[in-house]
């Protein structure tokens, strides 16, 4: 395998679970102010993250590259209220896309075609994360504190997650 893209998929790896971290560390702060469901929502984003992850350790296997694992960073554990907590979730996706588009250029740059048409799940994937946490950062906006609060509390509260039949899919 591509030694380049070997290296920046194995950090993608490491980006993804540092994902999951910190949704778990979102869903802990909200299950402690007694939101269980955006505690809920959080737990399941963080589920998700991890299926992220799997997909690029699955694909660097299959690719006969080797998988590295590296330490993950400790992320925050305390924001000031629901709606800094998905603000911070949004901007944390900008960033991943980011990164998602650049493992793209490279990929192109260094003409792994697999490797491209691997990410295109991601470039999809990414729209999708950018436009959950921003409607929810709308609902609050709108809603405010109190009645509003406790009413996307049990919206948030529905979301469940779907394991797929593999590791390797989303
Ligand atoms: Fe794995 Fe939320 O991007």
């Amino acid at each position: 395998m591509n030694e380049k893209i070997q290296e920046a998929f194995n950090k993608q790896l490491n980006a993804e679970t540092y994902s999951a971290y910190l949704y778990l560390s979102m869903s802990a702060y909200f299950e402690a102010t007694s939101l269980r469901g955006f505690a809920n929502w959080m737990r399941v984003q963080a589920q998700e993250e991890l299926l992220h992850a799997m997909k690029f350790y699955t694909f660097l296997n299959e690719r006969g590259g080797r998988v590295v694992l590296t330490a993950i960073e400790s992320p925050p554990t305390e924001w000031q209220s629901p709606l800094d907590a998905f603000k911070n979730a949004y901007a944390h996706e900008q960033k991943v896309t980011a990164m998602i588009n650049g493992l793209v250029d490279l990929a192109i740059e260094e003409r792994d075609h697999a490797a491209n048409a691997f990410l295109q799940w991601f470039v999809t994937e990414q729209v999708e994360e950018e436009s959950s946490a921003d409607a929810v950062i709308q609902q609050l906006k709108l809603a405010g504190e109190g009645g509003g609060l406790f009413m996307i509390d049990r919206e948030l509260a529905a979301r469940v997650f779907t394991m797929p039949t593999t590791p390797a899919q989303g």
